[in-house]
């Protein structure tokens, strides 16, 4: 069996170019394998919170010192990570939220890269503790990341940075780019991801 952490990010539910680009690449996984199990995680239906003092104190604080208030604290952020060891691949499905990930996904990541549970400090910096493993960032933007007038993408440099940290090297990343140029262009924006996704092979790495 192969579990697959699907971390959904879009807020606009129905009509997400990321959410529907993350169920194609779902329906071809199902049909490529057969028992495969979805953890679900959507940031939309149930928000997670910023970290607040209590969180950080008790994030920061050996774990020897933890009280069971310090522990009840740190309850969410354990299911989260809990839901990340258990996958075998990842994919998340994301906007591009001024160049970079939506505040949502970062709450996520806050809760997710802790330090002696997810990476260790060490004189010579971040050591992850994670096992490796394959993730697929499907991003959609308004406007373009490729050709002429392009944004910088601060998303997928800063995932792969994110992800290393905790262990996890194997990300590769997949684009809808002009999503707000027409309805047109929304429609060729998910022909071009079907292409690229079948010419690069990406589903393969997720259910290996
Ligand atoms: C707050 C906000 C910031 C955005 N920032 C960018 C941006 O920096 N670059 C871009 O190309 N599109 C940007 N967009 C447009 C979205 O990336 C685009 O609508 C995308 O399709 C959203 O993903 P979704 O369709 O899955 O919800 C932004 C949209 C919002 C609401």
């Amino acid at each position: 069996m192969t579990t697959l952490l699907h971390v959904a990010v879009s807020p606009r539910e129905g009509r997400s170019h990321s959410r529907r680009a993350a169920q194609l690449v779902l329906d071809q996984l199902a049909e490529a394998s057969a028992d495969l199990r979805i953890i679900e995680r959507d940031l939309a239906a149930t928000p997670l919170p910023h970290p607040d003092a209590a969180f950080v104190e008790a994030s920061l604080m050996p774990d020897a010192d933890r009280t069971h208030a310090h522990r009840a604290e740190l309850a969410l952020s354990e299911t989260l990570i809990g839901e990340l060891e258990a996958a075998d691949s990842v994919l998340i499905s994301t906007p591009v939220h001024n160049y970079t990930v939506p505040s949502t996904l970062k709450a996520w990541i806050d809760l997710v890269v802790r330090p002696e549970r997810t990476f260790r400090r060490t004189p010579t910096g971040k050591v992850g503790v994670l096992a490796d493993r394959s993730v697929l960032v499907v991003s959609a933007s308004g406007g373009n990341f490729d050709g002429a007038h392009a944004q910088t993408d601060f998303l997928m440099p800063y995932l792969r940075y994110v992800f290393a940290t905790v262990g996890i090297q194997q990300v590769e990343g997949i684009r809808l780019q002009n999503t707000a140029r027409g309805a047109e262009s929304a429609v060729q924006a998910l022909d071009g991801f079907s292409q690229e996704l079948a010419a690069r092979m990406l589903l393969m790495p997720l259910v290996a």
